[in-house]
């Protein structure tokens, strides 16, 4: 009961104060973490569109990265027709609507490897603007293909069991120092279900007019600030999901979406040196870095009680570059 009004409570806290669905405490750990610790360098664009949408576009990914992810992990029936079976054993289907699949390890490094140099840029940027070295958490090679029942959800109350791919609207339960790419692994069109996103001020909007409640339960219509991530092969998207509402879109019949994800997060710990800490998590278990499910580095930035939020942002003030 005391749980219930607690949890309550700081939701309408987090809407009103915040503007967003978000845990209070982790709100009041944003707002620290950007006024405290954060460098905002205001001449470039991209940390600007972050700040203020809370996503921005980033560099193109180069054909090759792309061309190495479709051909050795998402066709590899292509490369050895022989071992479609394997193919099958190869992948975790969800209801059969959405797809993982699995990384053979052997292509890892070089993933990590075009990470690094594809979007260094962009990541340089933002860990200027995090003050605080940046670590990929987690890689996921996925495909979501159409749902049936389409009707359902357009329902102003649905249940989590028919949320087949994060296909309502919801913010991810994290501080703000757990950052999403987005990368298209085909070009992607209004019909093949891309990300759907609002703005930190449209996630405002939103949840007042579609009376927002829970991930379940909203009215379900599109507004002005709608951002759909369509775009071509290789193109991507940095954001900021734990501000910005977001779901999958949902692919119309005969059409699927495979998407690269991948999720960085600021490293909580002090290092002397200034080179790339891109790999740190996975130099120490690559299992977590490309397990299906959400690993243990991505819940350093999920604090379970409001001490542990306070620790947290006292390991990332103590570790801040400048
Ligand atoms: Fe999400």
């Amino acid at each position: 009961m005391i749980k219930k009004i607690y949890e309550k409570l700081n939701n309408i806290l987090s809407v009103y104060i915040f503007g967003n669905p978000n845990r209070f405490n982790y709100n009041i750990f944003n707002f620290f973490y950007r006024t405290i610790i954060c460098k905002n360098n205001k001449k470039n664009e991209k940390i600007n569109d972050l700040v203020k949408n809370g996503y921005f576009k980033g560099s193109k990914a180069s054909k090759e990265f792309i061309d190495l992810i479709r051909e050795n992990i998402i066709n590899k029936k292509d490369i050895d027709k022989k071992t479609t079976e394997f193919l099958h054993q190869d992948k975790i289907e969800n209801k059969k609507k959405n797809i993982a699949f699995n990384v053979d390890p052997s292509f890892r490094n070089k993933i990590i490897e075009f990470i690094k140099t594809d979007f260094k840029d962009d990541l340089l940027a933002l860990e200027n603007y995090y003050n605080n070295k940046i670590s990929i958490a987690q890689i996921q090679v996925k495909r979501n293909l159409p749902l049936e029942n389409k009707e359902y959800y357009n329902k102003y109350a649905r249940t989590k069991e028919f949320e087949i791919y994060s296909n309502y609207y919801h913010v991810d339960f994290y501080v703000n120092t757990h950052l999403k790419m987005f990368i298209n692994l085909q070009d992607v069109k209004k019909e093949d279900g891309p990300l759907h996103i609002y703005s930190k001020p449209s996630t405002r909007k939103f949840i007042k007019k579609n009376k927002y409640k829970n991930r379940n339960n909203y009215q379900c219509k599109e507004l002005d600030g709608l951002y759909v991530n369509s775009g071509m092969v290789g193109e991507t998207l940095f954001a900021n999901t734990t501000e910005c509402l977001h779901r999958a879109g949902i692919p119309e019949e005969n059409h699927h979406r495979d998407i690269l994800f991948i999720s960085f997060i600021v490293i909580p710990e002090k290092f002397d040196n200034n080179k790339s800490f891109l790999d740190y998590y996975d130099k120490l278990d690559q299992n977590v870095v490309w397990s299906h499910n959400n690993s243990n580095v991505v819940f350093k930035t999920k604090p379970k009680r409001l001490k542990d939020t306070f620790n947290l942002f006292k390991k990332y003030y103590v570790s801040k570059m400048i």
